[in-house]
């Protein structure tokens, strides 16, 4: 109803406007900034920059570490900022400062054979980067069949529909008030609060409206800080909002990936060796090591397993999260490769799968708190009527279009963070439970909603949810599926002692989520794709797709299918559109719009449904439910590309799947 409130839409007093410069070289030192004309232009009330650096804590995050430095580490950095009375006045003063560089040769692109590779300690977030169980090489060389593939997954960018923005107000007992787009107030403000050297007690972030994340809000971005520290310089609120192109340089993007998946299997399809080597890209500032591999240390019953990552750090903005970081580009490849094995050795894709379920995690050992991707699996070949397919490549052909389908497993952690919460009785006789989560679309109010009233025993219209404001009781993020699950478990928690107390209820989670590494936690899916692709035109057009999750008990089932489809289309997305391509001659991106960015639009899109299997399992949390925001994307994009090779009978490993891909095939 447009009723929310975003960042940028809070109307405060004698707000004035920030519009940042950004480096226009990738690598170099920036010799000196002329803002003297700048100055002199209508409206402009300060410019700051590396001339005159703003006083941040020395521990600052690199990429947070505004104007500390002269060097500049990519292309389109924050080097300046404008503060004027109008937007337009600060953007125009913007556009004549003057930057002047001493250049330096820049280096963006990722290979597998870079000299600058080396193994991190760990990847997201505290894996170890490298695993090896048993003899990958003796077990494929034991195989009856074997695959060695290597795939490509280019840069993507989120793109939230509300664009990344901050306002920022210092009062005058030097207390700090931001409203910030951001998946989390808690984190928001220790992390403001850390960079600009302040006790976290001064500083206060509210988000209580979030226009979509999808991991691009999930850590603070330059801008939040940069309005603060403006608004300190000017003496007055400062507003800071991104434009979408701005958004494509300081708000991250999913690392590009180079993975090599080899697999052996013995006659009986039983897999014999797994190896997974993902090759990706961080920045100079910062080491941001993508899990990419990780997955294959979930998914498959082997003898020999070995899964190892390899960094770069080379002259372009540090990748961050974008749905599924990790599980997502890994189960493409590791997913398109079971696709091949099971064509190189006449098995049936989900018979292959199937045959090579796990009973325990592959990896370490640890027993699945539960898993029901075989469910799944089947359930899914019911409903798609997979037996009746023709397992035979290429051969399906009507007019201009070849048709096929395609089957892809999908998994995400089904983890949870500690979180507090805090539920009372109102004078009414209502019930207020306050915990600072965000809502970032995905309906977490309503979520709340249930999951108290439920433990209290009351009708939802009673129970008012109060949300994204850091003053309220700490809360983990609105990311990696865990929101639910985490502030969830405080919720009940604090209904539960409400309901002992009469009066009020706090908790804190912490002990309780900490006995959680016992068992090893997944939600799992399988998706199935029917794919059309027009020999002419090169076109690929998905008339079905069909995702069967099992993530625990479905707190809500509008919300959930929500989140399903929403990350099945963007899996849609990643398989045949998006892509940003790096600029290799003067660093940074092309295609910083969407224009140029294709995502799904509704004509894209034609069936998705997303169903889910009911799941018990009481050892979770209190609710016994499993992340839902992630699973949705992970293994769509394996399930399209296995359906274009199932239509076309040939294998396009790098993505997206262009027109122009398809039309270099020779049908
Ligand atoms: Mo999500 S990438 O965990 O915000």
């Amino acid at each position: 109803m447009g009723l929310a409130t975003y960042a940028a839409e809070y109307p405060v007093e004698g707000v004035a406007h920030a519009y940042p410069v950004q480096s226009r070289v990738a690598k170099g030192r920036i010799a000196r900034i002329d803002c003297d004309e700048a100055l002199t232009m209508p409206g402009v009330v300060i410019v700051l920059s590396s001339e005159n650096p703003p006083e941040l804590a020395k521990d600052a995050d690199a990429e947070l570490a505004l104007f500390q430095s002269r060097e500049v580490a990519y292309r389109g950095q924050l080097v300046a900022v404008v503060v004027a009375d109008t937007y337009e006045n600060a953007r125009a003063a913007a556009d004549a400062v003057r930057v002047e560089y001493e250049p330096g040769n820049h280096d963006v692109s990722l290979s597998a054979d870079h000299p600058g590779l080396y193994q991190p300690e760990v990847v997201n977030p505290d894996y170890p980067s490298d695993t090896e169980k048993g003899d990958v090489e003796a077990g494929l060389a034991a195989a009856a069949t074997a695959v060695d593939v290597t795939y490509t997954t280019p840069v993507l960018h989120n793109n939230p529909m509300e664009p990344h923005a901050a306002v920022a107000l210092w009062d005058t007992e030097g207390r700090l008030l931001v409203y910030d787009a951001t998946q989390g107030a808690t984190l928001s403000r220790d992390t403001i609060a850390r960079t600009l050297g302040l006790p976290a007690e001064r500083v206060r972030v509210v988000s209580r409206h979030v226009g979509g994340g999808f991991g691009s809000k999930g850590t603070t971005r330059p801008h939040s800080v940069l309005a603060a520290i403006a608004a300190r310089a000017a003496g007055r609120p400062v507003k800071l909002a991104l434009t979408r192109q701005q958004m494509f340089d300081v708000t991250g993007y999913r690392t590009p990936t180079i993975q090599r998946v080899r697999l052996g299997a013995d006659t009986e399809g039983r897999l014999t060796a797994l190896e997974h080597v993902a090759y990706e890209q961080s920045s100079t500032l910062v080491e941001f090591a993508e899990q990419t591999a990780v997955v294959a240390r979930v998914m498959y019953a082997t003898p020999a397993l070995r899964t190892a990552h390899r960094l770069v750090r080379l002259d372009v903005a540090t990748p961050s999260w974008m749905r599924a970081p990790g599980e997502c580009p890994g189960m493409y490849a590791l997913e398109s490769a079971m696709d091949e094995l099971a064509y190189a050795m006449g098995m049936d894709p989900v018979e292959l799968r199937v045959r090579n379920d796990a009973d325990a995690e592959p990896d370490g050992g640890l027993p699945f708190s539960s898993r029901n991707l075989v469910a799944c699996l089947r359930e899914g070949a019911h409903r798609f009527d997979w037996d009746r397919r023709d397992p035979a490549p290429g051969l399906r052909r009507e007019g201009e279009w070849l048709a096929g389908t395609g089957v892809a497993a999908s998994t995400y952690p089904a983890r949870r963070r500690p979180s507090k919460a805090v539920a009372t009785l109102t004078d009414d006789g209502d019930f207020l439970i306050q915990v600072a989560a965000t809502d970032i679309g995905t309906g977490a109010r309503t979520a709340l909603t249930r999951i108290a009233a439920a433990t209290l025993g009351v009708a939802p219209d009673r129970v008012h949810v109060e949300l994204g404001d850091s003053d309220l009781p700490e809360a983990p993020v609105a990311g990696s599926s865990m929101g639910t699950a985490s502030w969830g478990s405080a919720v009940v928690r604090a209904c539960e002692e409400l309901k002992a107390d009469g009066k009020e209820g706090r908790a804190d989670t912490t002990e309780e989520v900490a006995a959680d590494a016992r068992t090893a936690r997944h939600a799992f899916g399988a998706q199935f794709a029917e794919v059309r692709v027009n020999a002419v035109t090169g076109e690929v057009r998905v008339p079905r797709l069909l995702g069967v999750f099992a993530a625990g008990h479905i707190v809500d089932a509008r919300l959930a299918r929500s989140q399903f489809v929403g990350g099945m289309t963007m899996g849609l997305g990643m398989a045949l559109m998006e892509e940003t391509l790096t600029d290799e001659e003067f660093g940074g991106f092309l295609r910083r719009d969407l224009a140029q960015y294709h995502v799904p639009a509704c004509a894209d899109v034609e069936r998705i449904e997303a169903v889910w299997l009911d799941e018990q399992d009481d050892g979770l949390n209190p609710m016994g439910s499993k992340g839902i925001g992630e699973i949705g994307i992970v293994g769509t994009a394996a399930a399209i590309g296995n359906a274009v090779y199932h239509a076309t009978g040939h294998r396009i490993r790098h993505l997206p799947i262009t027109p122009p891909k398809i039309l270099a095939l020779r049908f």
